[in-house]
């Protein structure tokens, strides 16, 4: 069965063709990036319009790069939420309107779950069994995540405030580095100075796997103002410290995830897992098998789309008759 998958969650314009016989056949992917980076993040509004624009040039390149035509398509998956309500009806939209010319199956797929999906894309992937943790960092959420099996999920906890992601781009912000920040931020790191700052690590000294990064980020506001002007050495200290608070608070939650839940597997998957510093960490200090996709999958991207969706319509589902897209679409309420 060959499904095409659409990504418009947010700022990135993505498709896939995945084949459940033979793998991803191909793949395409716009980021919205530089016309974002003056404001500093997302604008909704032309977030949306530039979704518009792209979407069917991208799926004509897609199939094009595919040697595939329309009609060699058996399903159409598209991303239903959580992300920007306009941004998602796009793809939304685009999608069913596909499939309904076509007379081919919808399938809506949860963002959330796509990712946590993606370490599994590759055709030659290391599979965890089941039951295992997932550590979900993205832009929009930051989340721990028992899967006993697909479809059935159990949020163990999550981010009260801020997701890892934002606290990463709205700190960059802070320090005039580029958006997103998280890959910025990482990269200024690369110079900084360990031991001049050391930063909270939030909600690590009580009990529970809930997250709060908003009070880090006004620590990280408190000392930009202390040392203004800052310096690109400054810049470079503050990122590390900054960087390093955010690595030891998801890895002290994800130990005790495990010992709390004696599942010694964990998948992390989302933008932020694209960090390295956060991906030998976890590799090397944790107790249990680790397992993350690809770079390409971390961040958002329509192979995951498409890979989640084919699961879902092998198995016969199917989008109700209504476009039901959702800014807010919690994991643990997906039918599994
Ligand atoms: O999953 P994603 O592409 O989009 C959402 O679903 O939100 O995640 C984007 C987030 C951004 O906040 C970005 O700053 C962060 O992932 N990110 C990183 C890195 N690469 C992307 N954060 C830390 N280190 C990175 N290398
Ligand atoms: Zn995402």
């Amino acid at each position: 069965m060959r499904v095409l998958g659409i990504e418009t969650s947010c700022d990135e314009t993505g498709l896939a063709i995945f084949d459940t016989e033979s793998g991803l056949l191909g793949q395409v992917l716009y980021s919205q990036i530089d016309l974002h980076a003056d404001y500093g993040g997302v604008v909704p509004e032309l977030a949306s319009r530039d979704h518009i624009r792209k979407i069917k040039p991208l799926t004509d390149e897609l199939l094009r790069q595919c040697a595939l035509k329309l009609t060699d398509l058996d399903g159409i998956a598209y991303t239903a939420g959580p992300g920007l309500m306009g941004a998602l009806l796009v793809g939304a939209t685009f999608a069913r309107s596909l499939a309904w010319s076509l007379t081919l199956p919808a399938i809506e797929v949860h963002h959330m779950e796509a990712h946590l999906l993606a370490p599994l894309i590759a055709a030659d992937a290391d599979l965890p069994e089941l039951p295992f943790i997932a550590l979900l960092v993205s832009g929009g959420h930051t989340q721990l995540v028992q899967v006993d099996t697909v479809g059935d999920y159990t949020i163990l906890g999550e981010s009260v405030d801020d997701a890892a992601g934002e606290a990463f781009d709205k700190v960059a912000k802070m320090l005039g580095l580029n958006y997103p920040g998280g890959p910025a931020i990482a990269k200024a790191a690369l110079a900084g100075d360990a031991t001049r700052f050391t930063f909270p690590r939030p909600m690590t000294d009580r009990p529970g796997l809930d997250f709060s990064f908003s009070g880090l980020k006004t620590h990280s506001l408190n000392t930009v103002k202390a040392n203004q002007p800052l310096s690109s050495q400054d810049i470079a200290d503050i990122s590390l410290a900054f960087e390093h608070a955010v690595v030891e608070t998801l890895f002290i939650k994800c130990r005790r995830a495990i010992e709390q839940t004696a599942i010694p597997r964990i998948i992390m998957a989302g933008g932020v897992s694209a960090n390295t510093k956060l991906r030998a960490k976890l590799a090397s200090d944790l107790n249990a098998a680790v397992f993350y996709p690809p770079p390409e999958f971390c961040t958002d991207n329509g192979a995951m789309i498409a890979y989640a969706g084919a699961l879902r319509l092998a198995r016969g589902e199917r989008a109700p008759l209504e476009i039901n897209t959702r800014a807010r679409w919690p994991m643990d309420e997906l039918a599994n």
